[in-house]
Parts: structure tokens; sequence; C-alpha cells
């Protein structure tokens, strides 16, 4: 490939909008384990809004509400319920990381500004992805603060324990009919990202209901984008209901590497973090379809944790129900043992386990 124009180190955080960010903040410490490390809000001279930034290992996620009837986070809110607003991305050039995708057509939201406070400055800024989602360019490299300038240290008397959550393994956007090639290539041509793989309906669908995903990816690999399109089915797809109850496109799931599933996963459930259940039938062919692995099943069944293998290796997985009223945003948790894919050999497991609930929520 050629030269790189849009080089990023990795994720440098996601940011929620959702109703009440002192409470969704204590949802991430209580069960989750992410450490409050900073907060923004009247106190600091926000008058609209407040902020609570929380931190595990490499994920940083800031969680926003309004305090106001009119802001545009009380209206994101409004329409999409909770959700994820800003996907941002560690660059070294704020600036220009801007003018290379805009001038590839990307729409601007922030233009490049320098903020700065008595730990440095950073430069930031924005443009838009599917939906009205955003993507933000954060050059940090002269700043050592507590996460940016407008921030303060906070934090929390709440004794957290970390649950081994490392980092941002990938964030999939769910688009409308039709959309999914307009956004991959948006991706490619704009942001310089590569697809990496394809899955089409026959891929992806059970008795009922299909999607269609493709998976991008940024040059060092470190940013995995996959994009999901509904297709059609006898009933509706689980990512119609998501794009009915979203109101729109918008990011379906953030998917977080551990290096020890089972530890992380035991913990979530005694936090009270409800996943999907596939059949216990599950379990009684894995072996012959998975091969040897160095976890015994029993903790796996127990724990209802799912394993695919690839060329390269294999990965262990597993999924949350949606972490809103809304039938929208949920967790992946995985852990790769060498596999660079997503998991296809359980989509079907997995996708009739979202119909079973859809089903429950009276939406298939
Ligand atoms: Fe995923």
């Amino acid at each position: 490939m050629d030269q790189d124009f849009l080089p990023i180190n990795g994720t440098d955080y996601l940011e929620f909008y959702v109703g009440n960010a002192k409470q969704s903040a204590m949802y991430y410490q209580t069960a989750f384990g992410y450490e409050l490390v900073a907060y923004a809000g009247p106190e600091t001279g926000l008058r609209d809004r407040a902020s609570y930034v929380l931190k595990q290992d490499k994920i940083r996620l800031v969680l926003t509400s309004s305090i106001v009837q009119d802001s545009p986070v009380s209206d994101h809110v409004k329409k999409h319920g909770d959700g994820v607003k800003v996907l941002a991305l560690w660059v070294d050039d704020a600036k220009k990381s801007f003018e290379e995708t805009t001038s590839r057509g990307a729409i601007a939201v922030e233009e490049p500004r320098t903020i700065k406070d008595e730990h440095g400055e950073v430069v930031v800024s924005a443009i838009q992805t599917y939906g009205e989602t955003i993507h933000r360019f954060v050059e940090r490299k002269n700043y050592n603060g507590a996460f940016l300038p407008g921030y303060i240290k906070k934090e929390s008397e709440l004794e957290v324990k970390p649950i081994g959550l490392k980092y941002v393994d990938h964030c999939v956007g769910n688009v409308g009919w039709g959309e999914m090639n307009k956004w991959v290539e948006f991706y490619e041509k704009v942001m310089g990202f590569s697809l990496l793989i394809t899955f089409d309906d026959k891929d992806i669908s059970t008795d009922y209901t299909a999607l269609m995903s493709k998976v991008v990816s940024n040059g060092n690999g470190y940013i995995k984008f996959p994009i999901n399109e509904p297709a059609e089915g006898k009933k509706k797809s689980q990512i119609e209901e998501y794009l009915d109850f979203y109101n729109g496109a918008g990011v379906q799931h953030i998917a977080i590497a551990t290096d020890d599933i089972i530890h992380t996963v035991s913990e979530l459930r005694k936090r009270g973090v409800d996943f999907l259940r596939v059949p216990e039938t599950y379990y009684e062919d894995l072996t012959d379809r998975v091969g040897e692995i160095e976890e015994d099943i029993k903790p796996l069944k127990d724990l209802n944790i799912l394993v695919d293998r690839d060329e390269e290796g294999y990965l262990l997985q597993i999924f949350t129900k949606p972490v809103q009223d809304r039938p929208t945003l949920f967790y992946e948790i995985i852990q790769r043992k060498g596999a660079k894919s997503f998991g296809k050999g359980n989509f079907k497991a997995l996708f009739e386990a979202i119909e079973r609930e859809q089903e429950l929520r009276g939406n298939l």
C-alpha cells in the first residue's frame, strides 16, 4: 500500500451521550471495574453538561449527560437513547488527520484547534461518520494531564476492582439498508482503511433473519470497524431492530480484549452483567469443531463462553445483552489466542440467541 496518510496509534477514547452520566459512571465502575480518573462539568466551567472519564488499562470511556433541557447532548439522548457519540482516534497530528480526511470528502465537525492547561496542550479535530457518530482526532504528545484540558483529575471513594479489560479490539457500526458499501468506501477512500473480511447473508443468517457485514481496518490493524447492514429474511433482522430503536445508524457493539476471559466473565456475571445464552448443545461438539484448546470446557460451558477457530489460532468470546433499555448497544468480551477473525463459527448460535431476545421484546 502507498504511504498511510492517516496513521493512528489506537483508540483514544469512546464517549457516550447518556441520560444520567453520574449513574452510568457508577455502573461502569462497579460492574466493569473501570476507575474514575477525570471530570468536567459546571464546577469546571461547563454550563450545559457533565462528563466522567473512566479508565481500565488502555481503555478510556467518557460518559456525558446534559444538565439543561436543550443541548446537543439532550437532543442526542432524546433521539438515540444512551449511545456512542465519539469514537476518538489517537494520532500524532490532528491537523493533518483532519486535512487528509476532509480533502477526501469527510464532513468536518470540529476544525483543528489547540487546547491548553497547566499540564500541556492537545490538538483536536473531528469528522462525521455513520449516523450522528463522529471520529475525533486527538494529538496528545505534549500533554500529561488526567484526560484533556478542561477536565480535572477526579478519584472516587468507591473501591474498584479491575476485571482484566485491556483494550478496544473492535467497534461495530450498524447502518441502514443498502448503506454498508457506502460506509466501507468511506473508510477506504476517506480514511485509508482496507477491507479485511466480507460476510454475506449466507454466512450470517438463521432460519429467520439475516445481515451482511464487512470489516475495515487501518494500516497497522489497531483499529477495526465491522460495518453491518440488515438483509432480507423471513423476520425482522436484529440490525433493523437496532435501527428502529436507535433511530438510525450507530455503534452496535464494542469488543473489549482480555487475557483471561474466564476471570473477566466470572467477575462480570458476579456483578450482575447479563449475557446472551447459547443452548447447552453448543458445547457437545465443541472439541470436534474447534480442536484442542488450552481451557477446560467446563468453565467455558458454565459461563457460556463461545469458541471459534481460524487458520491462525482460536478465540474465545461472549456477548452481553444490551446495556440500556433500548435494544441497542452491547459489549463483546474477547480473548484472542492467535485468531484474528471475528467468530464466524459462532454467528448462527449467537443470532439465534439474539432472536430469542427479540421475540421476548416483541420485535421479531
Ligand atoms: Fe464483534
